[in-house]
């Protein structure tokens, strides 16, 4: 019998992924001060990358300092960092598997504490001993997520060509690091949902107002990294990825981010020639009307209308896949191209390996399993 298509594997170019199951992009909170990855990211991210997961997408890195999201988050934006970075792609690709990373900005969500720390945030005597970086925070327009956050300042001209030379380095440093895949981090309310969402972009001018204007950020930033991946002659070698959130689920309102805009960013985003959409969901407000969870497959349904919609995009499923139940209804019932896993390799980073046993695949596990496998009871 055929493999399931969750074990086919998937070309993009001369991109090689083994299966379409890939682990989501998930904070740490781990890094040096510096932004710099350290041996606990090789650690964590080899873990997954030994275990037959085709694609290791390392968390949301910030472009710049002020773009974290804590002082506890990875960055790309200096030298050391660079050499951090060198160390996972080398531990990966020595595991013969691929290995991306999630460029971001948290815009006016930046500056917080790791969750464990705190409930939320504090305030701000917490941040000044964690070193946070609370009056640099920027956005579309001076509106802060809730009264807990800072307000932030409204990037002015100059500031979004900072913004978008911030992506264009990281995405130097991801190339010269060595990744297979660049994925721009478009979703969870972070700075580019701050200028797509009318509901946190005020502004007036031609990054304001109409879907397009509020769409042009992303697609200067999409422009500007394809120019450094073809100058780099990396063209058919590393694929360019966007998350998105398909809605902000604030539809009780008269303006929103929704379902239909997403479609309509999806085809501008292909002709911009992004490879892969990784659809998910919500983030940009506390009013939101979706509670956080970890109910199945849910939002695979909203990447599947997108799927449908816009022709000829890969689309990648994510959010509570748990099972094969969850992994059929991504990439069978919905036709999508891949799913991004979280949790569930959080808990187990060989939930892939399983996955192929749950499927009846005869798994070839890591050699170094081998005694585990003769030794008989
Ligand atoms: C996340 N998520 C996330 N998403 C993202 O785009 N960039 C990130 O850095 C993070 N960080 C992060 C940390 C932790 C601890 C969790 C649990 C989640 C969201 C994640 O990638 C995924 O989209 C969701 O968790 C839904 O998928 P699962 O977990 O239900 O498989």
């Amino acid at each position: 019998s055929p493999l399931p298509k969750a074990f086919q594997p998937l070309s993009i170019r001369n991109l090689h992924f083994q299966n379409r199951i890939w682990l989501s992009p998930m904070c740490q909170y781990s890094a040096g001060r510096d932004g710099t990855p350290t041996q606990y990211h090789v650690s964590w991210l080899g873990s997954v990358a030994t275990r037959g997961t085709a694609l290791i997408m390392v968390e949301a890195t910030a472009v710049s300092p002020e773009g974290r999201i804590s002082p506890h988050d990875l960055g790309i934006y200096s030298q050391d960092n660079l050499l951090g970075h060198k160390k996972i792609v080398e531990f990966v690709h020595s595991q013969n598997q691929k290995v991306g990373i999630q460029l971001a900005h948290a815009g006016r969500k930046g500056s917080t504490l790791p969750p464990w720390l705190v409930d939320r945030m504090n305030y701000p005597e917490k941040l000044g001993e964690e070193g946070g970086f609370t009056s640099q925070l920027v956005s579309a327009s001076a509106i802060p997520f809730d009264d807990l956050y800072p307000t932030p300042t409204a990037l002015d001209k100059a500031g979004i060509q900072r913004i978008i030379d911030s992506f264009k380095q990281g995405a130097r440093y991801a190339i010269e690091a060595g990744y297979d895949v660049i994925e721009l981090h478009f979703a969870h309310g972070y700075l580019v949902t701050q200028f797509l969402s009318p509901n946190t972009n005020k502004r007036t001018d031609e990054y304001g107002g109409s879907f397009e204007n509020r769409a042009r950020l992303p697609l200067e930033i999409i422009r500007a990294v394809r120019d450094v991946i073809e100058e780099a002659g990396k063209w058919d070698d590393i694929a360019l990825f966007a998350r998105v959130s398909a809605t902000e689920y604030l539809d009780h309102l008269p303006e929103s981010w929704k379902l239909d805009d997403t479609i309509k960013l999806a085809k501008l985003f292909k002709d911009e020639k992004i490879d892969l959409l990784d659809v998910s969901s919500g983030g940009n407000s506390p009013n939101q009307t979706f509670p956080a969870g970890f109910t199945p497959s849910y939002q695979t349904l909203l990447a599947g209308k997108i799927k449908k919609a816009v022709e000829g995009l890969l689309i990648g499923a994510v959010g509570g896949i748990r099972s094969t139940v969850e992994v059929d209804r991504a990439l069978e019932e919905e036709d999508l191209d891949s799913v991004f896993v979280g949790r569930s390799l959080l808990r187990d980073p060989q939930w892939t390996l399983q996955l192929a046993e749950d499927y009846g695949l005869v798994v070839k596990w890591p050699h170094q399993y081998h005694r585990a496998h003769r030794v008989k009871i």
